[in-house]
């Protein structure tokens, strides 16, 4: 049977460090680190983890604010709003929580960001920065991985590492970190079109499971004794729950625990690592120039 890796606890852990750190800047003098989050829409899962991660900013000693605008905003207007963010001297993170809506370039957003106040670590300079190992801002939920991993002392040195999904925000930046040298992991990364997915699993010491589809990672696919990361979020209905839906990963969670050394839950495991993950982003924004 699997042992859990309580990603709640782990976060809990980093989130207190961060508040220390904080502390320690606010007694020089300094005003706290300020997040500001850009929400569009009304999408009540997006609306739920800005309202996450301005909870958690504020129980850090962070000063987080979300800016809420309807979905018709234009992407001129929603570009001006953010040149000014960027502009005014007190805001040290700007995040853009995606997606938006269909008429809303979000390549356009991320690229009118300061690089130096994007937390998120999705404007081409840091992908840049992180694909050429060089310091910069780091996407959180990539980073909150390899800190789970680290701090739950599993091995990755020479490991080989199978990524399941190529997104700007988890799949290829985790890929870069993977590869970095403290970490040194043997790096895999697979994608819908993949020949042969199953088997490719099968050599993974560490499979990363971040395709957005409720179930897709089956027992058959892990190696015994495999760390299993279940980075998917999905909504599946379920009628016994009152709101009418349960969470669930991208693992077929109770089969896998049979077979993985290492699992981690859906909710309670990477998602609270991301949230810890971009008080520490915000906190470095505000104490350091890249
Ligand atoms: N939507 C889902 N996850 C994320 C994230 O980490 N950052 C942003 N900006 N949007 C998201």
């Amino acid at each position: 049977m699997a042992i859990v890796i309580d990603g709640k606890a782990i976060a809990s852990e980093v989130r207190n460090e961060v508040r220390i750190n904080v502390e320690k800047w606010t007694s020089l003098g300094h005003p706290p680190p300020f997040l500001a989050v850009v929400l569009v829409g009304d999408n009540p899962a997006s609306a739920s983890y800005v309202r996450g991660k301005i909870k958690a900013s504020h129980d850090a000693g962070i000063d987080g604010e979300t800016y809420s605008f309807d979905a018709t905003i234009s992407e001129k207007d929603l570009l001006d709003f953010i040149r000014k963010l960027n502009d005014r001297p007190n805001v040290n993170g700007i995040l853009v929580q995606l997606p938006l809506p269909d008429h809303i370039d979000a390549s356009n957003v991320i690229a009118t960001l300061d690089p130096n106040k994007d937390v998120d670590g999705l404007h081409t300079v840091n992908a840049g920065r992180l694909a050429t190992d060089l310091p910069g801002f780091v996407p959180c939920t990539p980073a909150g991985i390899v800190e789970l991993l680290s701090r739950s002392n599993i091995p990755t040195q020479g490991k080989h590492a199978v990524i399941i999904g190529r997104s700007n925000l988890v799949g290829r930046p985790l890929g870069s970190l993977l590869l970095r040298k403290d970490v040194n992991a043997t790096v895999t990364i697979c994608h819908s079109r993949t020949q042969n997915l199953p088997d490719i699993c099968q050599q993974a010491d560490i499979l990363i499971a971040a395709i957005g589809r409720a179930h897709f990672v089956t027992a058959d696919m892990i190696k015994p004794g495999a760390t299993v990361i279940d980075v998917g979020i999905n909504r599946v209905n379920d009628p016994s729950k009152k709101r009418g839906y349960r969470l669930t990963g991208d693992v077929d969670y109770e089969a896998v625990s049979d077979i993985a050394g290492y699992i981690t839950p859906v909710p309670g495991g990477v998602g609270p690592m991301t949230i810890a993950l971009l008080l520490n982003n915000t906190l470095i924004a505000a104490t350091r120039n890249f």
